[in-house]
C-alpha cells in the first residue's frame, strides 16, 4: 500500500515540477527514492559544492533543495531571485548548530589578522563573517593557495576536516571546535578489523572522519570524490566511512563492485548516527510532493546577510587553480 501511494506521488511530483518549472537538487546523503526522482527529472545528485553550482546556473524558476540548511541557505544566498524550497525545514547540521555567530565573531576578534575560512556547513550568518567559504572537495586547493600568499588562517567549524586540512597544506590554521556527529563516529579500530578481514577491500574516508581513520584510508575525499574513487580504482570491494545514502549512486555506478560501510563501533555498543545523519534522513518523497502542492517551506535571507554571506561563497564558486 505505502508503494502504491509513493509511486502516485511520484508521478505527481513529475508533474508538478514541470507545471511549476522546479528543478530538484538533492544531496548524496538523502534517500534512494529522492535521489532516482532528481536523475528522472533533470534535476542533481551532487556533493554540496556541485548542489550550489547547479542552483546557480539552471535556469528552473524553483530550485527544490533535499539535503540540510546550509544547502538550501547556499542555494538563495546564489540565487536570490529565484525561489528556494527546502523539504525538510529542521533538517540543520550538528558542524552549523555547534558554530553560534556570536560566539564566532568573538572567537575571530581574538585574531585579526586572520583571513577567516568557514567550510560551507554553517548558517548563512557565519558565512557572512568569512572571508572564503570551502566545501570538502575544493578545501586544500583554497588553503593550499592561501598559503602561498603567507596568509594565516581561522578555520571552521570541523576540527578534523581542518586537521587534515592543515597537514596537507602546511598552512598557519587556528582551527575551531567543531565536528560531524556521523563521521565522529567511525571507529579506527573496528576498521583495522575490518580491512583484515576484506584485505582487497579499498578504504574510502570522508575527512571529516577523525585522524585516525583518515590515516587507514586509501583515498580521502568529499562526496563526488569518494564516488569517483569508487569507480576509478580497480578493487571490487569498498569500505566507505561516510553516510551509508551514497551507496547507492557508488551500486548504481558500479553494480558489479561490493560496498561495505565502515563501522562506527564495537560489538554491542550504541552510536548516535550509526553512518546515518539524522538530518539527512529528515528528507522524503512526501516533503516534496507537499511543497510543491503548496506548503512552500521557503528559504528567506535577510538581504545584509545574503550579500555579505555571498561574497565569500562566489569567491569559492570563482576559484580555479
Ligand atoms: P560534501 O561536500 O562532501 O558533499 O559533504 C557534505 C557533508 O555534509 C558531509 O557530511
Ligand atoms: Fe552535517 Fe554530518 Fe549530517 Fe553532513 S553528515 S550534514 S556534516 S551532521
Amino acid at each position: 500500500m505505502k508503494d502504491l501511494i509513493n509511486s502516485y506521488k511520484i508521478e505527481e511530483i513529475k508533474t508538478l515540477l514541470k507545471e511549476k518549472d522546479a528543478v530538484l537538487i538533492a544531496h548524496y546523503y538523502v534517500a534512494a527514492d529522492i535521489q532516482k526522482l532528481a536523475e528522472e527529472t533533470g534535476g542533481i545528485v551532487a556533493d554540496s559544492l556541485e548542489m550550489a553550482r547547479f542552483g546557480a546556473n539552471h535556469p528552473a524558476k524553483i530550485l527544490v533543495v533535499a539535503g540540510v540548511k546550509f544547502m538550501a541557505e547556499s542555494a538563495k544566498i546564489l540565487s536570490p531571485d529565484k525561489t528556494v524550497l527546502h523539504i525538510a525545514p529542521d533538517a540543520t547540521c550538528s558542524l552549523d548548530i555547534g558554530c553560534d555567530v556570536d560566539e564566532f565573531k568573538e572567537f575571530c576578534a581574538k585574531y585579526p589578522d586572520r583571513e577567516v575560512v568557514v567550510y560551507a556547513n554553517t548558517s548563512a550568518a557565519v558565512k557572512a563573517c568569512a572571508d572564503w567559504v570551502v566545501t570538502s572537495s575544493i578545501a586544500i586547493d583554497v588553503v593550499d593557495y592561501l598559503e602561498s600568499e603567507n596568509r594565516k588562517i581561522i578555520w571552521a567549524p570541523d576540527k578534523y576536516l581542518g586537521g587534515y586540512v592543515k597537514k596537507k597544506t602546511n598552512a598557519d590554521m587556528i582551527l575551531w571546535d567543531g565536528a560531524c556527529i556521523v563521521h565522529e563516529e567511525f571507529k579506527a579500530n573496528e576498521l583495522k578489523r575490518l580491512k583484515d578481514e576484506f584485505p582487497d577491500a579499498a578504504v574510502l574516508v570522508h575527512p571529516e572522519s577523525p585522524k585516525d581513520v583518515v590515516e587507514l584510508a586509501d583515498v580521502v575525499g568529499s562526496t563526488s570524490q569518494l564516488l569517483n574513487a569508487s569507480q576509478k580504482l580497480l578493487n571490487t570491494k569498498f569500505i566507505v566511512a561516510t553516510d551509508q545514502g551514497i551507496l547507492y549512486k557508488m551500486q548504481q555506478a558500479s553494480p558489479h563492485k561490493t560496498f561495505i560501510e565502515a563501522p562506527t563501533g564495537g560489538n554491542g555498543a550504541t552510536c548516535r548516527s550509526c553512518a546515518r545523519c539524522p538530518w539527512m534522513a529528515m528528507n522524503s518523497v512526501t516533503q516534496i510532493y507537499d511543497v510543491l502542492a503548496g506548503k512552500m517551506n521557503e528559504v528567506i535571507i535577510s538581504d545584509d546577510i545574503r550579500l555579505r554571506a555571498l561574497v565569500p561563497l562566489q569567491k569559492m564558486l570563482d576559484f580555479k587553480r
